[in-house]
């Protein structure tokens, strides 16, 4: 049942009308404690004063004394019985995960995915067992997803390493080219390669400390193997060309117009990092249709619905561009094959969870993909 309601919020100029909107259903909804508002609409009262409307779509609560029901917590591998809650409609999955923890101390509530189906969608642990359709005795999946990490941790650990193990090779090169590589002249292109790259991961660094909001506190630890290994033995790869005493660096001008188009896409991929923050209210875990801002560089949001990824892949080629080095055009092709996989599934979640997301976006390449 819809209930409608009107109310009163006063704002300053400057908002663009969109933008504003979406703030204000999304901090209405927050304070409403439900997912999100129907038939929002917005009107200018006066210089300073807007009114929107909406109809809340509220979930039916029931009183917690009312109902108790148990919920059997199969294992999605093998259908085994993991546990049997006694629960309320008004419990909700995250609430179920800490139960689960208090009978299995290993299985944290961060390790643990409920499912309805044993290979289906994980469900969203703020949902409540009555919106979910459960009834007394209706089973539940449950995925251990093993050992997890605290994101943060991952990504630090990734991006330093290929920090420090170019910076290794770059500064020893006696280490790894014998004793008379130190005396022998570097060329100019491997000095910038080097400042580009320390910038580049720097940069990754200080952006996972200080501008990404993540949704996710952790992930499975095996990851974490993954992709150091994908980071640390690129660099090493990478670095051991562009700063071999044999390496020959292509023409100035080629090396010079590379890096320029290399500084254009860093700036756009750090534009593009500071728009999603300012999207995620902090301590949410809010997910909304990114739009430009008056950064001009955040204008391929018109075109793609990632241009993080077409900035990060544009600075790589600038970059191979740049050294004209094959393992770094490899690196490059790497990159770009992992973003467009998750370019095209996070294009896929923006059109399905968000009916009025802008048609004509691609998922990477504007135009083309
Ligand atoms: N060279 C390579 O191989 C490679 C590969 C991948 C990434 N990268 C680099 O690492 C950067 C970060 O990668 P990523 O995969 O984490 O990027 P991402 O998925 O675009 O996310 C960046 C941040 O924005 C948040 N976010 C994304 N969409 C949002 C939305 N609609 N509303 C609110 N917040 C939103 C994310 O939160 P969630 O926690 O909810 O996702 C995350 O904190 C990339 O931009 C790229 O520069 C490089």
């Amino acid at each position: 049942m819809g209930e409608y309601f009107t109310v009163s919020y006063g704002g300053t100029f400057g908002f663009r009308r969109q933008d504003l909107m979406d703030q204000l259903k999304a901090e209405i909804a927050l304070v409403l404690h439900v997912h999100s508002l129907d038939n929002f609409y917005f009107s200018c009262r006066t210089c300073y004063k807007f009114s929107v409307g909406f109809v809340l779509n509220r979930e039916k609560r029931y009183s917690t004394k009312e109902i108790k029901m148990e919920i059997s917590i199969l294992s999605t591998s093998g259908g085994k019985q993991l546990a049997t809650l006694t629960v309320d409609p008004n419990s909700t999955l995250k609430e179920l995960k800490t139960q689960i923890h208090r009978l299995k101390s290993h299985l944290y509530p961060d390790r643990q995915e409920f499912r309805q189906e044993p290979r289906g969608k994980g469900l969203d642990e703020s949902k409540t067992v009555a919106a979910l359709g459960l009834k007394d005795k209706s089973k539940l999946y449950l995925k251990d997803l093993g050992p997890q990490i605290a994101w943060k941790t991952v990504f630090l650990t990734e991006y330093a390493g290929p920090l420090f193990v170019y910076a290794w090779i770059y500064t020893r090169p006696w280490l790894f080219y014998g004793e008379d590589a130190a005396s022998q002249p570097m060329s100019q292109v491997s000095h910038i390669a080097a400042i580009c790259w320390v910038f580049h991961y720097s940069k990754r660094i200080l952006e996972t400390l200080f501008v990404h909001r993540f949704s996710h506190a952790t992930m499975p630890v095996r990851n974490l193997f993954r992709n150091c290994a994908y980071y640390w033995v690129f660099a090493a790869y990478v670095a051991y060309h562009v700063n071999h005493p044999l390496y020959t660096a292509p023409c100035q001008i080629q090396s010079y117009i590379a890096l320029g188009f290399w500084t254009v896409c860093e700036l756009g991929n750090f534009s593009i990092h500071w728009l999603l923050r300012n999207l995620r209210p902090p301590g949410s875990k809010e997910r909304r249709i990114p739009r430009p801002t008056k950064d001009p560089l955040t204008l391929l949001f018109n075109l793609v619905s990632c241009p993080n990824y077409t900035y990060e892949v544009g600075g790589w080629v600038a970059f191979t561009a740049m050294t004209q080095c094959i393992p770094a055009g490899l690196f490059a092709f790497a990159g770009f094959y992992q973003m467009v996989i998750w370019a095209i599934g996070k294009h896929r979640s923006y059109k399905k969870d968000f009916k009025d997301y802008p048609r004509g976006r691609k998922a990477i390449i504007p135009f083309v993909l």
